[in-house]
């Protein structure tokens, strides 16, 4: 018998969501709250490894929990927590750097990306991706849908588990990464040769999930096209309009194939406008639903009962980490054999 898929996958709360953040990876976490038991889960103390705003971070945090149930993450179905509110994530944090190789941590090319050109570069930002396994590793996670971009990151994680594993027997399921076909990475409207990112400082370069109406169509109305004036899906040939097709595809709910013939012989003005619209009434209920969720004391509850049952699940994992590794725990102090 197949055992029950276990999801988890986490966000950054940096900011602004993306079209990029919402294609790659929250799509297939909507989709995916049928098929397991599933924890999304707001990155909190990922954040703070570059420096951050306590009050705007705290905004994120909130804001980022709404848009994970505007986008349809569903409480009944899926649990959804912040990092910071199930202690272990850290605990096991640190358990998982004292296993972690200086050596693979410096091959990551996001810490590459993220401290080149820095002045000041926190001890956090280099082992961040011990963290992120530890995020994983604590739920028997046996499935974490992500981007591309994360691909490494991921490969890493397994690295860890099997190490410790065969170090310390049997204690970590080692997971599996879901990485999206199509949309595993959604490129700049600037240059489509560079992924959308938030962290960008050109505004224009991503469509944030949360812009209005008229900024997305002035976005898009701006988004660098390919030379000649035809419609295609071609990666290598067509990169900036085929990035545009993926968005339009999703955000419309066709396929790019159907998109591809219905503009044939048609400007890339009218597929501009177009597109614009649908990713307007695409983000449309989503704002809607954002607004009411972002101050209310429903999002407290979700998060909340997000927390305890995760926290019940941690509490036990860490007992047999610490167990295996020769540390103490202390509900194991009344009962220890010496
Ligand atoms: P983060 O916050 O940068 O991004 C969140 C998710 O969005 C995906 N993504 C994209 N997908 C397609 N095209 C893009 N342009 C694009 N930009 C972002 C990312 O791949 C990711 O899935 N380290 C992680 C957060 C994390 C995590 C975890 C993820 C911490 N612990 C445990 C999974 C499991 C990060 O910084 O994602």
């Amino acid at each position: 018998m197949m055992s029950k898929k276990k999801i988890f996958s986490g966000i950054q709360p940096s900011g602004l969501l993306t079209l990029g953040n919402y294609i790659g990876a929250m799509r297939q976490f909507v989709e995916l709250q049928d098929e397991g038991d599933c924890i999304f889960c707001v990155v909190d103390l990922h954040a703070l490894t570059v420096p951050q705003d306590p009050v705007a971070l705290r905004n994120n945090v909130r804001s980022l929990a709404a848009l994970f149930l505007a986008v349809g993450i569903d409480p009944q179905k899926s649990k959804l927590i912040v990092q910071s509110q199930v202690k272990e994530h850290a605990e096991l944090g640190w358990l998982m750097q004292c296993v972690s190789h200086m050596g693979e941590l410096e091959r990551m090319t996001q810490f590459k990306d993220k401290s080149t050109g820095k002045d000041v570069v926190t001890s956090a930002l280099f082992t961040y991706p011990a963290l992120m396994a530890a995020d994983i590793l604590l739920y028997d996670t046996t499935h974490v849908p992500v981007g591309e971009d994360q691909k490494q990151h991921l490969e890493l994680t397994r690295d860890i588990a099997g190490r410790f594993n065969n170090r310390f027997g049997t204690t970590f399921v080692v997971p599996e990464p879901m990485i999206p076909k199509v949309g595993g990475r959604v490129m700049s409207l600037d240059d489509p040769t560079k992924k959308m990112s938030k962290s960008n400082p050109n505004e224009g370069s991503y469509i944030a999930l949360l812009d209005e109406p008229a900024k997305i169509i002035k976005k898009i109305k701006r988004a660098v096209t390919d030379s000649e004036n035809e419609i295609r899906f071609d990666v290598e040939n067509k990169p900036a309009i085929s990035n545009l097709l993926t968005i339009y595809s999703f955000c419309a709910n066709a396929s790019v194939e159907d998109l591809v013939s219905r503009y044939q012989g048609v400007g890339y003005g009218t597929f501009k406008s177009e597109l614009a619209e649908a990713v307007v009434q695409f983000l449309a209920p989503v704002q809607a639903r954002y607004r009411e969720l972002v101050e209310s004391d429903e999002l407290d509850r979700i998060l909340l009962t997000g927390a305890e049952h995760a926290s019940a699940f941690a509490e036990k994992k860490m007992i047999d980490v610490k167990e295996k590794m020769g540390l103490i725990p202390r509900e194991k102090l009344s009962t220890l054999t010496r």
